[in-house]
């Protein structure tokens, strides 16, 4: 059985356990502010972390913006991104007083963690990563010092608030994996402190693009939360479809076709061989047209929301001062224990 596997096959127990007792669990998420979420993160994890936030789970997300540079040379539009990253969140309805949002280089004191948390793992271990391997070959350069470690930055993330629940995709598992050895090495060497967190999967199967392939702002075949409908439905006219004018699904031969199938089906309610036999012979165009209605419906009022967010700069500002004077608490707490049961309390007067 593979990691995800495993992982998913606990989720019932979870779950339960979530709904029984929501008030013991924080969830600590979140994403690399690196370009505008899209239907894949809504459907994949910001639909989740509200329905987190309303059970009652203390929740927590971060906008990772020291993870932008694990594989490239800049962070430039980091700052619009994280905007329009809390513009989606707001609109999709995360709420500020419950929800800690946060970028984690607005917190010093996080990434101290990071010290005595290195020394916690080998470099053979960082090796085996298969998240990270795959990141280094796609990004075409030598592997940096920072792409090689962030999983363990990121046990930081995830630590320096307890965290005790991670929804993270697929690609997070191993991630959380090591946040799990890290957290138990510690607590091993000098004293119960964390806890080890539990990864959190759902079922929703990864987001087609609209070419077939996950859903990804590089693979330029997203709907980005806050395109207008024009652009929407420019993008989903440039799906490379065929000419067979009978829709059906079929992933492996019409990749194009079955992203638009499963985008309108994911925004109607539907499914996508109901989609498909309701177009019928219409053909590819009235498919587009289809799944370009069912995308501007189903957006409309996180638009609406969004749009009328977005007239009022403060609102943003707030989100992030409140949101990081309330992890700094957090993680200023957590950095005097680590160090106190280190043996690295020093007088300081
Ligand atoms: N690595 C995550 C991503 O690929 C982002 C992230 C950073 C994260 N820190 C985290 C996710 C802590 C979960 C917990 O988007």
């Amino acid at each position: 059985m593979d990691s995800f596997t495993a992982t998913a096959a606990r989720m019932p127990t979870v779950e339960r356990r979530i709904t029984e007792a929501p008030g013991t669990f924080r969830m600590l998420t979140g994403e690399r502010p690196t370009g505008p979420l899209h239907l894949g993160h809504y459907f994949g994890s910001i639909r989740e972390r509200v329905r987190l936030q309303e059970l009652g789970v203390e929740t927590f997300v971060i906008l990772a913006d020291y993870q932008v540079i694990t594989d490239r040379d800049t962070a430039a539009n980091v700052v619009r991104h994280v905007r329009e990253a809390i513009l989606d969140y707001l609109a999709a309805g995360l709420d500020p007083q419950r929800t800690t949002i946060f970028t984690h280089s607005a917190v010093p004191s996080l990434h101290q963690l990071f010290v005595p948390f290195l020394s916690l793992v080998s470099e053979a271990e960082l090796h085996r990563n298969p998240t990270v391997k795959a990141e280094h070959a796609a990004s075409g350069r030598a592997l940096s010092a920072l792409l090689l470690t962030y999983p363990v930055h990121q046990a930081a993330d995830i630590l320096f608030c307890k965290g005790n629940l991670v929804p993270v995709g697929k690609d997070n598992l191993p991630h959380v994996e090591l946040t799990r050895t890290i957290a138990r090495r510690f607590n091993h060497r000098y004293g119960p402190l964390f806890p080890e967190p539990e990864a959190f999967v759902t079922d929703t199967p990864e987001i087609p693009g609209l070419d077939g392939r996950k859903m990804s702002k590089s693979y330029g075949n997203a709907i980005a939360l806050g395109m207008t409908e024009d652009e929407t439905a420019a993008v989903i006219r440039r799906t490379r479809t065929d000419s067979d004018r009978h829709i059906t699904y079929d992933p492996e031969y019409r990749p194009g076709i079955a992203g638009l199938l499963s985008t309108a089906a994911l925004c109607s309610g539907s499914t996508a061989e109901m989609v498909a036999k309701e177009v019928g012979d219409a053909g590819s165009g009235a498919l587009k047209q289809l799944t370009t209605d069912a995308v501007n419906a189903f957006l409309a009022p996180h638009r609406a929301r969004r749009r009328e967010l977005a007239t009022d700069p403060s609102v943003v500002s707030a989100v992030l001062r409140n949101g990081s004077a309330r992890a700094n608490d957090i993680a200023d707490a957590t950095l005097r224990e680590v160090r106190s049961a280190m043996g690295m309390a020093y007088p300081t007067d």
